[in-house]
């Protein structure tokens, strides 16, 4: 946001706030406060569970479950940069929202770190299944760190640009914004300033992180099944297709909705349609991908069973210390 605009320009002043216009429908509200805060505490829940997991089992430390782990941590951070302001939003009515305030929601680019861990982690399971021989020397510990640090390198550049181009947008005078929250798009149509560079940047960005991504995990996808065609009992083949089907439809709708909100071109006529599909990748993939990718999983199971039961040791060892306090004092 320049600020010495408001001195060149005389008598036109800047929105300090932005309004979002929500749903325009009460009962819609409604429906949504209700059902949006138990989404983000079990999204959260789910997802700190995991990264707890990961973090303290030793027989857990490896790629997959790092991705994982990480997956987890990223979904943590971009829901929680939506969410809670959303949230604040529908239960108070508040629907103001100051100019800089709005910048944390393009933190909602972390989709496109996102993306690159999807396609890292399908990447990972055409090794194991495909090439389980070579697969400890192509999945070493080097090469993994790397395709993490990239994952969360690029998508945290791709936000910086974006940030710093729409920052020096000057908005001066409309200031509702037809979303529930600060997307991108609804944002840079409120500047009076040209706004092609940006959408161009944006754009470019979207792409460069939905697309390559896209085609590693959709050839991924494609070895892993060919190779559980090839899978001789019909239990062991049953199993398998049915954990790549439940991958495979998560990737797919958060491609799906990713792509339907950042890459369709920029028209009015599409708003209602991208506001719809922007809940999907900012509240159903962060919920549902703890439970599709670990929870149904057997050695996360395991390990959540074993720090239950450790917890549990824990708890009883410190009622029995309690007791024994509570007699020597009596
Ligand atoms: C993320 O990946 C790094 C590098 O492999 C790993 O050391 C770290 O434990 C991972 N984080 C989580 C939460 O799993």
């Amino acid at each position: 946001m320049s600020i010495k605009s408001n001195e060149e320009d005389g008598n036109q002043t800047e929105p300090i706030t932005f309004i979002l216009l929500d749903f325009n429908n009460e009962d819609l509200q409604v429906l949504f406060s209700v059902l949006f805060l138990p989404i983000y505490l079990v999204t959260m829940a789910g997802n700190i569970l995991i990264i707890l997991l990961v973090v303290n089992n030793q027989h857990l430390h490896t790629p997959m479950y790092f991705f994982l782990g990480n997956l987890s941590c990223l979904e943590t951070c971009y829901s929680s940069a939506i969410m809670p302001r959303m949230l604040v939003s529908f239960l108070t009515g508040d629907r103001t929202i100051s100019v800089h305030g709005c910048f944390l929601y393009f933190f909602g680019f972390l989709a496109a770190t996102e993306c690159y861990f999807l396609a890292v982690m399908s990447y990972d399971r055409y090794l194991a299944t495909c090439r389980p021989l070579h697969y400890v020397m192509l999945m070493d510990g080097r090469i993994c760190i790397m395709l993490i640090a990239g994952s969360w390198i690029s998508g945290s550049l791709g936000i910086s640009i974006i940030i710093f181009l729409v920052s020096q947008l000057r908005f001066c005078g409309p200031n509702k914004i037809n979303h529930f929250f600060c997307d991108l798009t609804p944002v840079i149509r409120l500047s009076c300033d040209k706004t092609d560079l940006v959408e161009m940047t944006a754009f470019i960005i979207s792409s460069i992180g939905t697309l390559p991504p896209l085609l590693i995990t959709i050839s991924s996808y494609v070895g892993i099944i060919k190779n559980i065609i090839r899978i001789p009992s019909t239990t062991g083949k049953q199993k398998a297709f049915s954990t790549c089907s439940s991958h495979l439809t998560v990737v797919a709708c958060f491609y799906g909705s990713l792509m339907i909100v950042y890459v369709l071109p920029n028209m009015s006529s599409l708003s209602d349609l991208k506001k719809l599909f922007s809940l999907f990748y900012t509240l159903l993939t962060p919920l549902v991908n703890p439970i599709i990718y670990s929870l149904r999983n057997k050695e996360v199971k395991d390990a959540a069973k074993k720090t239950f039961k450790t917890l549990t040791a824990l708890a009883s060892q410190y009622e029995c210390l309690q007791k024994q306090v509570i007699n020597v004092i009596n």
